[in-house]
């Protein structure tokens, strides 16, 4: 392996992977809870979901979105993302999939903070359609990334 990684690149690549896994099970999870949380809104449930929301966001979702980019960026600064490396299209491509998933998850975070003050506003199945952004976008980058198609 060339590039400035050199034959930690696989072990990087492997790492990048396991924490994408915790990062989609965290973004899987969170659309969830703010259904039931919003549903549960003005009975005692509702501070559980809060909690739950919480700690998935500390324990799992911060944590894993910020090794994610950080080892993602070494991989793409490794074949060249910014050396004008020919053949990059799909690189290029998702990153703006992945910026816009980032964009998703503060997006989740900031409604989950919303509903404890009361101010969440969206109907319930609405929410439940939300949900399924993250399923969509994973489809494209993980095609992006395996196959490459341009
Ligand atoms: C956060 C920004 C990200 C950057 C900068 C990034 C960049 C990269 C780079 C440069 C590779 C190496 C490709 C190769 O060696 O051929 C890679 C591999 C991979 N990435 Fe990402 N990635 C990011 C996020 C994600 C996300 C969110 C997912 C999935 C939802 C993902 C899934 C994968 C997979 C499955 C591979 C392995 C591809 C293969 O070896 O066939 N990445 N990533």
């Amino acid at each position: 392996m060339t590039g400035w990684l050199g034959s930690a690149y696989l072990w990087v690549k492997a790492f990048h992977i396991v924490f994408v896994i915790f990062w989609m099970a965290g973004l899987f999870l969170l659309p969830r809870y703010l259904v039931h949380h919003q549903e549960a809104l003005g009975t005692p449930e509702a501070a559980a979901w809060e909690k739950r929301e919480t700690l998935l966001r500390r324990m799992i979702l911060e944590p894993s979105i910020g090794i994610v980019w950080l080892l993602g960026l070494a991989l793409a600064l490794n074949i060249g993302l910014l050396d004008g490396q020919p053949g990059l299209g799909w690189l290029h491509a998702k990153l703006l999939f992945v910026l816009a998933l980032s964009g998703y998850h503060g997006w989740a975070i900031g409604y989950s903070k919303k509903l404890v003050t009361g101010e969440g506003a969206i109907p319930s199945r609405r929410l439940r359609l939300l949900g399924e952004v993250p399923a969509l976008a994973v489809v494209f980058i993980v095609v992006l990334a395996v196959v490459k198609p341009f």
